[in-house]
């Protein structure tokens, strides 16, 4: 199976970008990781990070062509702002968890929403870069099951 992980702008600053909010994890050390681990169970990773809202439209449209399994997304900023995505991701029709580094809620309250939240699988949040594994773990259980 295929599992294709999408983070959204800014995200490509990991380890550099408010460290103590974010950690000192680059993408790169995070992507790997989760390549491996899926790897290791005979499946398939693929990711994508950018900064533009229409790559990230574009990936999800193509993942659904290409018969992508289960998406795990960040949508970093783009979680309170963007309809098109939301809308992206409910016409690929693959059912996909919520990951974010930081507790959104404890944060500025333009964070507590999401247009994602209330279509994913699950949300994760708060628990850094190890969120990206757990959510891995649940996607791999679902496709195995
Ligand atoms: C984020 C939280 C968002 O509010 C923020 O805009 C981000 C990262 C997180 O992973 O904690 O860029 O999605």
């Amino acid at each position: 199976s295929t599992i294709l992980v999408l983070h959204g702008p800014n995200l490509n600053m990991l380890g550099t970008r408010e460290p103590e909010v974010y950690g000192h994890e680059t993408l790169a050390d995070i992507d790997d990781r989760l390549k491996h681990q899926a790897a290791e169970s005979g499946h398939h990773l693929l990711h994508l990070q950018s900064n533009a809202e229409y790559e990230l439209i574009d990936r999800v449209h193509e993942a659904r062509a290409e018969g992508v399994d289960f998406i795990i997304i960040n949508p970093a900023a783009f979680t309170h702002t963007s309809v098109a995505l939301r809308d992206a991701v409910l016409a690929s029709d693959i059912p996909f968890i919520e990951v974010h580094l930081s507790n959104v809620h404890a944060r500025e309250s333009f964070r507590h929403h999401s247009y994602f939240s209330d279509i994913a699988e699950g949300v994760i949040c708060g628990l850094g870069s190890q969120g990206y594994d757990f959510a891995l773990q649940a996607a791999l259980k679902r496709i195995n099951r």
